[in-house]
């Protein structure tokens, strides 16, 4: 991947100068949905599946931006001077964004850049080709210009611009996973405060799973921004009687306690899930220490109950997949991953159980919807560098 980003840059935009290769990853949470924006805990990983760059300063402060992926886009240019959201602008909002974040950080670009782009995330999947690609921008800036950040800072100057450029309220987890992942490594993330530890994933008898439904729904991030708001309100609520922070803060007997001061269903039940999933996630997360994979599949089968009950982030198709899995021997668990409405599922599958599990069911979801699904079994990597 590294020599095809490479080839295609010296192709276009020739290949004289310092010219370098980055690489940012993708990732799956194993739990730990919709509570990175609710102070709770997530438990992601970085995949060896993300977006590649070959990059060169330039001597003005013009932008040349070319995806591979987009290849009948062509190259886009664009400058310093025009680091505005533009729906022309397509999939170089994105690295456009974060370079307008890091100068309103305070961290003035000297020059433009020439950049082109391959991703080996499938599109619309739910794994985060958007964050890795802010990140991946970041990491190239970081390295090209000497910025003093920490990966920590890339990540949220990439959820920054996410924020406020591309218009989307996501929470941290997708862009400190690109950014902080580790090789065979789950991340547990405090994300009240970004606290960390590494969790290792030794599943000797067992792999993870994604499954892609292959659909995406419309309306995904407003209907995104519409749960974050709804568990903003409900916090509010719950803080007229609580002396709390966040949704984080609260335990299940907490909620029950208090639940009455949310004045609408649907708030309570936004509110019952973003407690109930963190507490799930510090509990899957002990439960992995102890060996105990048994216990954190009933956690993830939980949290993906919660989050096509209470959360409402499922669709008819991610819950055949899910309904599907949840019947084939050998599944430790299984349920949704990422923001929702669509994309991926996540199975923890026992090793003698993987063959079968991705036979019967493609064939029982094909029947069931009229398209195939996709099956990676995944390998956890490192977050962004330097290639
Ligand atoms: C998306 C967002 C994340 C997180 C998940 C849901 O991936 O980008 O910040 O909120 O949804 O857990």
């Amino acid at each position: 991947m590294k020599q095809k980003v490479l080839t295609e840059f010296q192709k276009l935009f020739g290949a004289e100068g310092d010219i370098r290769a980055y690489f940012a990853p993708g990732r799956v949470n194993l739990i730990g949905e919709h509570t990175d924006y609710n102070g709770g805990h997530v438990f992601p990983c970085a995949l060896t599946i993300g977006t590649y760059a070959a990059a060169r300063v330039r001597e003005d402060k013009n932008i040349r931006l070319y995806s591979m992926n987009f290849e009948k886009l062509g190259v886009i240019e664009t400058s310093l001077d025009d680091l505005i959201p533009s729906e022309k602008a397509g999939w170089t909002n994105y690295p456009k964004g974060v370079m307008w974040a890091f100068e309103k950080r305070g961290f003035k670009l000297p020059y433009g850049l020439d950049v082109v782009l391959y991703g080996n995330i499938p599109n619309g999947s739910g794994l985060s080709s958007s964050a890795s690609l802010e990140v991946l921008t970041g990491t190239i800036l970081k390295d090209m210009f000497g910025f003093d950040v920490s990966m920590t800072d890339i990540a949220l100057i990439g959820q920054y611009s996410e924020n406020n450029f591309n218009g989307m309220n996501c929470g941290i987890m997708d862009q400190f996973a690109s950014a902080m992942g580790k090789k065979d490594c789950a991340i547990f993330l405090d994300t009240s405060n970004l606290n960390y530890e590494y969790a290792k994933i030794e599943l000797e008898d067992a792999k993870i799973v994604i499954t892609n439904s292959k659909v995406k729904h419309s309306l995904v991030s407003s209907a995104y921004n519409d749960r974050r708001n709804e568990s903003e309100k409900a916090l509010e609520e719950l803080k007229t009687v609580l002396d709390i922070e966040t949704l984080g803060d609260l335990s299940e007997e907490q909620y029950e306690a208090n639940k009455d001061v949310i004045k609408s269903e649907i708030r309570q039940k936004r509110a019952k899930h973003a407690v109930y999933e963190n507490q799930r996630t510090i509990k899957a997360v002990a439960a992995l220490k102890n060996n105990d994979i048994e216990e954190f599949g009933r956690l993830m089968n939980a949290s993906h109950v919660s989050l096509r009950d209470d959360y409402e982030v499922s669709c008819e198709e991610i819950d055949i997949l899910v309904d599907l899995a949840w019947k084939i021997p050998g599944v430790i668990g299984s349920r949704i991953t990422g923001g929702g409405f669509g994309g991926c599922t996540v199975s923890i599958v026992k090793n003698d159980a993987v063959d079968t599990f991705i036979a019967t069911l493609g064939e029982e979801y094909k029947k069931a919807v009229g398209h195939e699904a996709e099956f990676y079994v995944v390998d956890i990597g490192d977050g962004a560098s330097v290639i």
